[in-house]
């Protein structure tokens, strides 16, 4: 398996000052930037929108990594895009067409994500699976940073690397929510190769981001 990646989530950073606490993580060791976009409708919080993604993407020049909850979807994609997302991940609930959608984040020019809230099986992006650069299994419900890792997800991060496995294409497998140094060993183990982490990367303070990142990664 591919080594594995980590996606520190903004959403425990520190907003006032945004732009810095991207800088800090990527020099802490981050491999991804996670952007939790969030409508107040989709997902019971309202957090950023492409103006803001625009706005501290000079920040760095790591990966954006955007998990959009936010529905609908498509008539935003463009302009997220355009702001400087790299990976723009969508839910299959957030609209009536997934494979449209997925085509229309190609055609801005960027890489597709499918994300799978708890109660959201693997079928759901089965036949989507050739189409897509990366899975999101979603480890708590959407909305909040700071919940505990639903544990009955790992079954479904193993049937997902199945469907990678067996597909033959490069597509990552993410997690995300409550990954911590305990959780994060069981995540890889079931098949995950991208670990996004808010709290945990976050916590402690800027000093301690880089210790924090390396507490994620396999082996530590
Ligand atoms: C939840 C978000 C997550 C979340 C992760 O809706 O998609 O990215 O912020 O935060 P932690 O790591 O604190 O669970
Ligand atoms: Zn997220």
């Amino acid at each position: 398996m591919s080594r594995v990646l980590i996606a520190p989530s903004i959403l425990s950073a520190d907003f006032a000052r945004l732009g810095e606490e991207v800088a800090a993580i990527a020099a802490a060791g981050a491999d991804f930037i996670h952007v939790d976009v969030m409508d107040g409708h989709f997902v019971p919080n309202l957090t950023i929108g492409p103006m803001v993604v625009k706005a501290i993407r000079g920040a760095t020049d790591l990966p954006f990594d955007v998990h959009l909850m936010i529905s609908p979807v498509d008539a935003y994609i463009d302009e997220f895009a355009a702001a400087g997302a790299n990976i723009l991940t969508v839910h299959p609930e957030a609209g009536p067409h997934l494979h449209r959608t997925i085509q229309r984040i190609k055609g801005a020019g960027v890489k597709a994500g499918a994300a799978l809230n708890p109660a959201t099986p693997a079928s759901a992006i089965e036949a989507a699976i050739e189409d897509l650069d990366l899975v999101l299994v979603m480890s708590v419900n959407p909305g909040f940073g700071g919940q505990k890792f639903i544990t009955s997800q790992l079954k479904k991060i193993e049937a997902i690397r199945k469907l990678i496995d067996a597909s033959g294409k490069s597509v990552h497998l993410e997690v995300d929510g409550g990954v911590d140094p305990n959780t994060a060993p069981l995540a890889i183990e079931a098949g995950a190769d991208v670990l996004v982490a808010g709290s945990a990367v976050f916590r402690g303070g800027e000093s301690q981001y880089a210790a924090n990142i390396a507490a994620l990664r396999p082996g530590s």
